[in-house]
């Protein structure tokens, strides 16, 4: 699959649920109105679009939500996707999760053959993590992630920058992670869907949180790039962080990944409207040729990029939320 600006889409971020059992304050409003289970893809449907993508060149998959972990049967669905890992299809079989159900899959997600994993944690205060995810539990979180590492997973934890909630504890969280041999990725708060809060006084730039960074460590700039948006530095202590930038500096150039919501919605990109519906084709046939076009249509739409902006009074670059469209 190669898109009109020349970039191959080889990575496919399927969301399998928009419920979380969370809800974090950036992410979505505290009444969030979810899907009614019936419009759900079943299991089987989501494995038959997975396979459509790895047909097309998909080498890396990512479940993704609301959190992943709280759909029903989720396990059985990594175990049948972990054929793709077993017949080479698949470079990379992972899933981004809240963590509050990963100490009781863990074990189960190693055998299947998951090797990384990301985690959403952005305070290690139990009363700011309580307030930003309204109730969350912090050591539920911190018991997954242990319980991820020690079944060999690795581990990155994905932390949101937050002017007022945890931007004085995200030295702390890198040096935490970093003595548990995990990984730190910071992510500027993005415009997708409205919450309470103004954008605007969440937003931290991200030359900002680097500052804080450098009072405690050296950090030199890595080469590496895994084909995303973050781009990496190591500090003297050998810690890695990463940096996810949308807003101070675009990334969209390296754009290998397309989204699928847990209704079967395709979104060719995460900060514009531009979509397909692949549930529609999926149902109409039970082999796959309206599905192949489907998905070929939607790639020879891929847009260039999102034109997130964060300012004053500015409404959301767009309506869905992060938990819709798949994190
Ligand atoms: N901006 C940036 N990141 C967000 N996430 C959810 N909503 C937003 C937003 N508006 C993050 C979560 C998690 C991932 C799935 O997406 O913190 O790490
Ligand atoms: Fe749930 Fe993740 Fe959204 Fe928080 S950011 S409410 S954990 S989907």
């Amino acid at each position: 699959m190669i898109d009109p600006f020349g970039r191959r889409i080889s990575y496919l971020r399927l969301s399998v649920t928009d419920r979380c059992d969370l809800r974090c304050t950036y992410c979505m409003p505290k009444r969030a109105a979810f899907l009614p289970r019936s419009e759900l893809l079943g299991l089987d449907e989501l494995d038959r679009l997975a396979a459509a993508f790895i047909r097309k060149g998909v080498r890396k998959l990512r479940l993704t939500g609301g959190e992943p972990l709280v759909r029903k049967g989720v396990i059985g669905l990594v175990e049948r996707l972990s054929r793709f890992l077993a017949n080479g299809a698949l470079d990379e079989l992972t899933l981004t999760t809240n963590g509050t159900r990963l100490a009781h899959h863990a074990a189960d997600l190693a055998r299947l053959g998951i090797r990384r994993i990301n985690v959403s944690l952005d305070s290690l205060d139990p009363a700011t993590f309580a307030r930003i995810t309204r109730g969350g539990r912090l050591d539920e979180v911190i018991a997954g992630i242990d319980a991820a590492l020690a079944a060999g997973i690795a581990v990155k934890i994905n932390a949101v920058a937050l002017r007022d909630d945890n931007l004085g504890g995200l030295v702390d969280l890198a040096q935490w992670a970093h003595r548990r041999g995990a990984e730190l990725t910071v992510i500027e708060v993005m415009p997708v869907g409205s919450v309470e809060a103004e954008r605007i006084d969440q937003h931290v730039p991200m030359t900002e949180v680097r500052r804080r960074f450098e009072h405690r460590w050296t950090l030199t700039d890595l080469a590496r790039r895994t084909g995303g948006p973050a781009r990496y530095v190591r500090t003297d202590a050998g810690g890695t962080i990463g940096f996810i930038t949308p807003l101070s500096r675009n990334f969209c150039d390296g754009c290998n990944r397309v989204r699928v919501t847990c209704t079967g919605r395709m979104y060719m990109c995460l900060g514009q409207e531009a979509r397909a519906d692949l549930a529609a084709p999926l149902r109409a046939s039970a082999d796959d040729c309206l599905l192949d076009s489907a998905i070929d249509e939607a790639i020879g739409r891929k847009p260039r990029g999102h034109d997130f902006a964060i300012r004053a009074g500015s409404s959301p670059a767009v309506e869905r939320h992060m938990s819709a469209t798949g994190g």
